[in-house]
């Protein structure tokens, strides 16, 4: 595979899902936490009490990374180590990823790191959360003091990973933290979130910090079932739900408005979006962040408010039942760039799959495979000049996987639970030969 000699190649996690460490040194229960252990939420009800114990393992975890010859590695900060309650910062918790930015640095890595990875305190989610526009001083109060404590050892930011996921996943579906199913708390959750991220982008501006920040989207090209017009309707809608709510306010300033029609139906009033929101949601980013896992096939569904539901689809699916589909990968990037030319990373990219260990090995085939095909995958769109500048494989650890709890597999390096002991993947010696082997 031929890459330019300044991709970057990287590895991705995320703070709840492998720190573990939940009560130490200061930190507080976050909306995970309380989800977690609610009764009926996740799979066995696992909870990141303990997860990949990162905490006390950041340095071996480290020192795999560097193994891999990764030239970046993407986590994110826990909000409840850093204000553990109202007011009231906590040193000891910004140590932790001083000490992690430090021994990063010590080795060679580059840091990108995620301000906001769902992991809420339960303190603001008692003030309201995210629904409650005046929370976002809490977010910004926050994100001040990383940049002031971080700014120097960190070489990207990226202020909010999948707001689909933390507002229409979270508040309307229910599946994810705090458990909602309202329309209205859902939209008024994205609204939020989008604000918040222009208004720390612009505030770093103003700190005269100069570090590349933007945000990451998680996105998927939707396709219709048949030719049928209704399909193509539901695979409108699809598109609109995910991607375009979320692609129009960052790039076009403004809200797809055959959606705002869709949730007109339940939603009576719109105040909460102010016309004078766009221009901060709009604040010019150095790049943009996709996540990219699977594509749509969607049909027509009457009976759901967005008209569509999933497909058939004949694909070959990894354990979380989503097709793998490196061609629409492609057309997915192609799709964006008709809304931005700000450079874009992949942030996340990865799959789930039965791994099993044998004789101290884990042979994962398919995400081998998976691996190989989604980064023959970017070197298309690069070869199209679609300006791709990076690749982050989610994920380094098999980890927490939300709420599947740890029944998803999706590292490169296998966790024994029981143990803590960590056993490197085929696909791990793999990505290591790929990103060894790149242009000099
Ligand atoms: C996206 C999320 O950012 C990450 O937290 C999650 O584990 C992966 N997708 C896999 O579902």
């Amino acid at each position: 595979m031929s890459f330019e000699k300044d991709f970057i190649f990287g590895v991705a996690t995320a703070s709840y899902q492998i720190e573990g460490a939940h009560d130490e040194d200061g930190r507080t229960p976050s909306i995970w936490d309380t989800f977690s252990k609610t009764k009926g939420k996740v799979l066995n009800m696992d909870n990141g009490d303990v997860a990949c114990d990162h905490y006390h393992r950041y340095k071996e975890d480290v020192e795999l990374i560097k193994e891999l010859g990764a030239d970046s590695y993407r986590f994110s900060i826990a909000w409840p180590r850093i204000f553990p309650k109202e007011g009231e910062y906590n040193p000891k918790g910004m140590e932790f990823y001083k000490n992690l930015l430090k021994e990063l640095k010590a080795k060679g890595i580059k840091a990108t790191a995620t301000l906001y990875h769902w992991d809420l305190p339960q303190w603001v989610q008692d003030k309201g959360g995210w629904e409650v526009r005046d929370n976002i001083k809490y977010f910004l109060e926050y994100t001040n003091k990383c940049f002031e404590e971080l700014d120097e050892y960190v070489d990207m930011w990226i202020t909010h990973n999948e707001p689909w996921c933390a507002s229409f996943l979270s508040n309307l579906i229910g599946e994810h933290a705090p458990g909602k199913r309202s329309i209205s708390a859902a939209v008024k959750v994205a609204h939020h979130l989008l604000l918040s991220h222009g208004l720390v982008v612009r505030k770093y501006r103003e700190m005269g910090l100069k570090k590349p920040i933007g945000i990451t989207i998680n996105l998927s090209p939707y396709y219709p079932a048949s030719n049928d017009y209704k399909d193509l309707i539901a695979a409108n809608n699809g598109d609109g739900f995910l991607n375009r709510w979320f692609l129009e306010p960052l790039f076009r300033g403004r809200y797809p408005f055959d959606m705002i029609n869709l949730y007109a139906q339940r939603i009576d009033d719109f105040s909460f979006i102010k016309s004078d929101d766009f221009e901060i949601i709009n604040e010019k980013c150095d790049f943009l962040g996709i996540n990219f896992y699977n594509r749509s096939l969607v049909e027509y569904d009457p009976n759901s408010l967005l008209l569509h539901r999933g497909a058939y689809s004949d694909y070959k699916k990894t354990a979380m039942g989503w097709d793998v589909s490196p061609n629409e990968f492609v057309d997915l990037i192609k799709m964006v760039r008709k809304y931005t030319d700000l450079p874009i990373y992949i942030t996340e990219n990865g799959s789930a799959w039965e791994d099993e260990v044998e004789d101290g090995r884990v042979h994962d085939i398919d995400r081998i495979e998976y691996l190989v095909d989604h980064l023959r995958a970017v070197e298309k769109m690069n070869e199209l000049g679609l300006n791709v500048k990076g690749y982050f494989c989610w994920s380094l650890l098999d980890n927490f996987e939300w709420g599947f709890g740890y029944s998803k597999r999706f590292g490169i390096v296998y966790v024994d639970y029981n143990t803590q002991q960590r056993i490197k993947k085929d696909s791990f010696f793999k990505y290591k030969e790929i990103i060894a082997s790149r242009n000099k």
